[in-house]
């Protein structure tokens, strides 16, 4: 077992916003987590990275008790996660946004005070960062030039930079046209063969093809969880999803 949650409740001021998440990800598969705006998806990934305490409940990594780690403690257990709005340096180029994440990843952090090492291990790093991702030709460009897709990809980079075993990718395609969507999608499973990825994604499509697990939640509750194709024919999620077109 990579990544489990036992009973994760998270309430904001009163308003219980995930209520006894019990999910569970299998190592090395792909597990999606889905469900309409405001159902708790990301609230759930603040809790599983170490951003924010559940107010009860219990996250595992592993099989070990991590709940209340700070992120760059869970960063060191191998697990990643990419958030929803791109968290590229638009002032670095691409390289070296590149090398600052392989390098938070080191074990021996060279420390912010002191310049950092950008060679041998990191150097390798980012080489073959630039070269799964497709952004060797713009490596010496500033991020902030970038295209939104390509930002994105870079994003997923700095995501993959630490060689996390977990990796969580929040709307790793939003914003980008169906076609890079589609693309950026493919490189990831050719990148992350292996991992452990808990993905949220909106388009529907992809994650049925691509996900080996889906679990569903829907106003903080998880209510379906399973194969792709018994999620999709559960009356549950389609009552859910006719529900949170119509509130929109
Ligand atoms: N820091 C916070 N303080 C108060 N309420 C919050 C906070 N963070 C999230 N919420 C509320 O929690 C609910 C779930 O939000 P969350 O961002 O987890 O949903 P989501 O499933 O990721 O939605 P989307 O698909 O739009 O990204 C929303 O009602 C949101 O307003
Ligand atoms: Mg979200």
């Amino acid at each position: 077992m990579a990544l489990r949650t036992v009973g994760i409740t998270k309430s904001f001021r009163g308003l219980e916003v995930l209520r006894g998440v019990d999910l569970t990800v299998a190592a090395g598969t792909l597990h999606s987590v889905i469900g309409p705006n405001g159902a708790g998806k990301t609230t759930l990934f603040n809790v599983l990275s170490g951003a924010i305490r559940p107010t009860s409940g219990r996250v595992e990594v592993r099989g070990r008790d991590v709940t209340g780690l700070a992120p760059h403690q869970l960063t060191r257990l191998g697990l990643s996660r990419s958030f929803q709005v791109t968290s590229v340096f638009p002032g670095l180029t691409v390289e070296e946004n590149l090398a600052v994440a392989a390098m938070a990843g080191q074990p021996h952090d060279s420390g912010i005070l002191r310049r950092p090492r950008w060679t041998g291990a990191v150097a390798a790093r980012v080489e073959e960062l630039l070269d799964q991702l497709g952004l060797t030709g713009m490596r010496r460009l500033e991020a902030g030039v970038l295209s939104h897709g390509d930002q994105r990809r870079l994003d997923l980079g700095l995501t993959l930079a630490s060689e996390p075993s977990i990796i969580l990718l929040d709307e790793p395609t939003a914003g980008m046209t169906r076609t890079e969507a589609h693309q950026t999608m493919g490189t990831l499973e050719r990148v992350l063969g292996g991992r452990t990825i808990v993905l949220v994604e909106h388009d529907m499509d992809l994650v049925m093809r691509i996900s080996a697990r889906v679990s569903v939640l829907h106003r903080g509750i998880l209510i379906a969880d399973g194969p792709p194709e018994e999620v999709r024919e559960n009356p549950e999620v389609r009552e859910a999803y006719l529900v949170g077109v119509g509130r929109e």
